[in-house]
């Protein structure tokens, strides 16, 4: 039904149009808790088997929403209620920002895809610690991805991440640690140990006990793949997150600068997530994010040692009732394969 929909309406339409259509939609559906209670006692994840600790937050699921969706932490609530095991909203930076002009997000429908070159747009970190300080209508467990404010320069990029952590950890069930995406000049470069390595210090000082997650780029080559694992792991952070997208256009017919997501990062992100594990896997939680598009990206995810899967290009192909669905399969995979928990899955053939 909604690949019909798809196909026949919204690929007709500018992508980023439909994008905030959907998101004045969901923030409707917000202003109406009992619709949203509704929804979310028919499509949240119930199953015992699907509760996943980490890093000492309760997830009802191991399946959940990546960054770049709710940008502005606008609806967290209805995006729970659709199914999904956490919400992380973001990128958030310390100022408000535009982002970069339009066009900036692209449909690759036969490559099951999508090239954004969005540039963090979003209305800063009091807004969004604003926006979350409300009283939610159902239960969400939320992570919140903060990110360089364009504008800021590099040698002043530390205050500007502390800025916005000391804004947001008291909202968030975890935090991120943004130094991955494509389309802010420079921030990709703060992967490189020796800058990350103050900035993730400032910013886990900042966090207080919120849990601090660093998220990473598919395109690092292996050596600095293991440099960043030890780095996190060295510093206690909780985890890891396993990619954001790629500046690679291999396999894709488009030129669009930006970001490419979706089924063409599917091996680079899964190798990534091994590599980790291997490195770090006692360490780190590592959440894997690039590529997944239905219940057996999950289940290899979980399987090559993943403790939580994220997505974001498949909501655009697959619909609403994706989340629901995604873990509604995985509760019968793990009750058919004799498993209790997601726990007993995680990292079995790594
Ligand atoms: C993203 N992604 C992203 N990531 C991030 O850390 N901060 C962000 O602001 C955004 N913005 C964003 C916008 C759009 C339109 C897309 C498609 C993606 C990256 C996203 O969280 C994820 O890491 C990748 O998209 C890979 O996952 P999927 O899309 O292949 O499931």
């Amino acid at each position: 039904m909604y690949r019909l929909v798809f196909t026949q309406v919204l690929s007709r339409f500018d992508a980023e149009a439909v994008h905030h259509l959907t998101i004045r939609l969901l923030r409707l559906l917000g202003m109406l808790p009992p619709v949203t209670r509704l929804l979310h006692r028919l499509l949240a994840p119930r199953a015992e088997s699907l509760r996943v600790q980490a890093f000492g937050v309760h997830f009802p699921g191991p399946f959940g929403l990546a960054a770049g969706f709710d940008k502005d932490a606008g609806c967290v609530a209805p995006l729970a209620a659709l199914g999904f095991g956490h919400v992380e909203v973001g990128t958030i930076t310390a100022h408000a920002q535009p982002g970069n002009p339009r066009p900036r997000l692209f449909r690759l429908p036969e490559s099951r895809a999508i090239i954004n070159r969005m540039g963090f747009n979003n209305s800063g970190a009091a807004a969004a610690a604003r926006r979350l300080r409300r009283v939610r209508s159902v239960p969400a467990v939320v992570g919140v991805n903060i990110g360089k404010t364009k504008v800021v320069s590099e040698a002043d990029a530390v205050r500007d991440y502390v800025t916005s952590a000391r804004t947001l950890a008291p909202f968030a069930d975890y935090l991120v640690v943004n130094v991955s995406s494509p389309n802010t000049p420079g921030l990709r470069d703060l992967q490189a140990v020796d800058r990350l390595r103050p900035l993730l210090a400032a910013v886990k000082d900042a966090a207080g006990r919120t849990p601090l997650l660093v998220k990473i780029a598919p395109d690092l080559p292996d050596e600095e793949i293991d440099a960043v694992a030890e780095l996190a792991a060295g510093l206690g952070l909780a985890g890891i997150i396993a990619t954001n997208t790629t500046i690679s256009r291999a396999g894709v017919a488009s030129t669009e600068a930006g970001g490419l997501s979706g089924r063409p990062l599917k091996a680079r992100s899964l190798e990534v997530l091994r590599r980790l594990h291997q490195k770090a896997g006692d360490r780190l939680t590592i959440v894997s994010v690039g590529g997944v598009e239905d219940l057996d990206d999950v289940w290899e995810r979980l399987l090559a040692g993943a403790t939580l899967v994220q997505g974001y290009t498949g909501l655009i192909y697959e619909g609403p009732l994706w989340p629901y669905r995604i873990h509604r399969g995985l509760a019968r995979r793990l009750r058919r394969h004799g498993y209790a928990s997601v726990r007993d899955v995680v990292g079995r053939t790594a």
